[in-house]
């Protein structure tokens, strides 16, 4: 299964849910919204209250990025805003185990997301518990940036742990993916591609996102 997930950063705020509506009849498979609170990251985006008005205004799984500090005070927040995927940073998160069973709890479905720097090993003994890996292949905070070449042996490495596994949670790639490297990106192994400035500074959705599905499929 490979995916297509717009990231609503790059979209124009004060059209969110008609950026999301264009995205979904554009053939979007999941909606990634990007949750910065201007601790873990240098940036602030949407909470629980804007999530939930936009949920309504589509049907696709939203999937939730927690850019956050403390990402267990707020999951009963997020899951009754309409979350479908709740991820939260492996960096952040003290009790990753209690974090994941408390998503499960809420009848979401789990991931755990790694910084550029920080290594597989961190997330080793989780992977049998969870839905979604994501790999962030820039440093978190801001849309529009280039993709960290490195990465990509990370991917490959990921999709290796992932594949000796029961349960092969979904490899997300989060960050810099374009039309020139998405489909070495598809090639390392990524199930799920976020995207941002690439589809929403496009001038046809529609046509962006069906070259990059031909892209990543084409491998
Ligand atoms: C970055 C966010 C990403 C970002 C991706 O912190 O997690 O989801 O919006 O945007 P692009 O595709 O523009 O790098
Ligand atoms: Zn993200």
């Amino acid at each position: 299964m490979k995916l297509i997930a717009p990231s609503i950063l790059s979209a124009e705020g004060g059209r969110l849910a008609e950026e999301i509506s264009a995205v979904e009849k554009a053939d979007a498979d999941w909606i990634h919204i990007d949750v910065m609170d201007g601790h873990f990251v240098p940036n602030i985006t949407i909470g629980p209250a804007i999530i939930s008005s936009l949920r309504k205004s589509s049907k696709l799984p939203f999937d939730v990025h927690l850019m956050i500090e403390n990402p267990e005070n707020y999951i009963e927040a997020f899951a009754a805003a309409g979350a479908d995927i709740i991820t939260i940073h492996v960096e952040a998160a003290h009790n990753l185990h209690r974090t994941i069973e408390l998503i499960k709890k809420c009848g979401k479905k789990a991931g755990v997301s790694l910084n550029p720097a920080t290594p597989l090993t961190q997330v080793e003994e989780i992977l049998p518990n969870i839905y979604l890996l994501l790999i962030m292949t820039v440093n978190p905070g801001f849309g529009g940036q280039q993709f960290i070449e490195k990465s990509l042996g990370k991917i490959c490495k990921t999709r290796k742990m992932i594949d000796a596994l029961a349960n092969k949670p979904l490899l997300e790639v989060d960050g810099g993916v374009n039309l020139r490297n998405i489909k070495s990106i598809s090639s390392a192994g990524a199930d799920v591609f976020v995207t941002g400035a690439t589809v929403f500074s496009s001038s046809d959705y529609a046509k962006t996102i069906a070259e990059m599905k031909v892209a990543m499929s084409n491998i």
